[in-house]
């Protein structure tokens, strides 16, 4: 969470991006001047099922508010089966977090190819947007992590 001289909330969005599609997606949509949020930390994995459940839990103690996953469309993953896997681990995960209580708006999985500059973009607009207006995430924050 990081709060402007304005007191406006800007949300801190944490996104994995397999190695692939999506961070090349994201190269393409800086390649081509698209716009996202200097929120959005994009942290390089080598296949969407690299994710573990454990990172996007860490992700939110840390102080994130919003953690997206991106990998390659469903048949496409470098590794053949590896987006499969993490959707199904998503799928439990955010089930957890149901029940826990965190916003489901929170999380997302999303398909981005390496040619779909504009869909990242899009995606990050979007996805950063749905976060702000659910306001700072304070359930599974850490205090410790917080910055004074
Ligand atoms: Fe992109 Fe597996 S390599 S999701």
């Amino acid at each position: 969470m990081q709060v402007n001289e304005n007191k406006e909330f800007e949300p801190v969005i944490v996104a994995f991006c397999c190695n692939w599609c999506s961070y090349a997606g994201a190269d393409l949509s800086g390649t081509n001047r698209l716009n996202y949020p200097a929120n959005v930390k994009i942290i390089r994995v080598p296949c969407s099922c690299r994710v573990n459940p454990m990172f996007i839990l860490r992700a939110f103690q840390r102080g994130a508010d919003g953690v997206i996953i991106c990998g390659c469309h469903p048949g496409d993953c470098h590794y053949t089966s590896g987006n499969y896997y993490a959707r199904r681990r998503m799928t439990l995960l955010f089930s957890m977090l149901d029940f826990l209580g965190i916003e489901r708006d929170r999380t997302r999985v999303e398909w981005v190819s390496a040619a779909e500059g504009a869909k990242f973009a899009a995606t990050m607009n979007e996805f950063t947007e749905a976060v702000r207006a659910l306001g700072p995430n304070r359930r599974l924050e850490d205090l410790r992590c917080r910055k004074q």
